[in-house]
């Protein structure tokens, strides 16, 4: 395994619809499994949760547009750096720590996602219309 502890160079594809391979699967063997990836224009996050499975969401917090790349992988997905809110591997937000408790304004939150799945030894993402869904 690379050792690795900052955030790797963006990738920058651009690729037609459909199912499209994105990476090898070594490029998330690293200590951080994190890549910021632009697919198509667009920003978008790349990540490994700690059941081993892949989540592809959009880059930007849908509360003050912090990068996600700098947030912390915990809880399998991925915690915002700037003010904690916690989005699971398909963009859903599960958390919002300075809500009361009880608040269920999480439930109505989630950032764009893209499928994304491991197979031939590669990670491929599925594009629609170049469109995150
Ligand atoms: S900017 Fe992400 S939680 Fe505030």
């Amino acid at each position: 395994m690379t050792q690795q502890t900052s955030i790797p160079a963006e990738e920058f594809i651009d690729a037609p619809t459909g199912w499209v391979r994105i990476l090898d699967r070594e490029a998330l063997e690293i200590v951080r499994p994190l890549i910021p990836i632009v697919l198509n224009g667009q920003r978008l996050v790349l990540f490994r949760d700690e059941e081993g499975e892949l989540g592809l969401i959009g880059r930007n917090c849908p509360h003050r547009g912090a990068d996600l790349c700098y947030g912390r992988l915990e809880n399998n997905g991925l915690r915002c750096p700037f003010h904690g809110w916690h989005f699971d591997r398909t963009g859903q937000c599960v958390e919002q720590p300075a809500e009361p408790e009880g608040s269920p304004m999480y439930k109505a939150i989630k950032v764009p996602m893209t499928p994304v799945e491991e197979r031939d030894g590669g990670i491929w993402a599925f594009l629609k219309d170049g469109d995150t869904t």
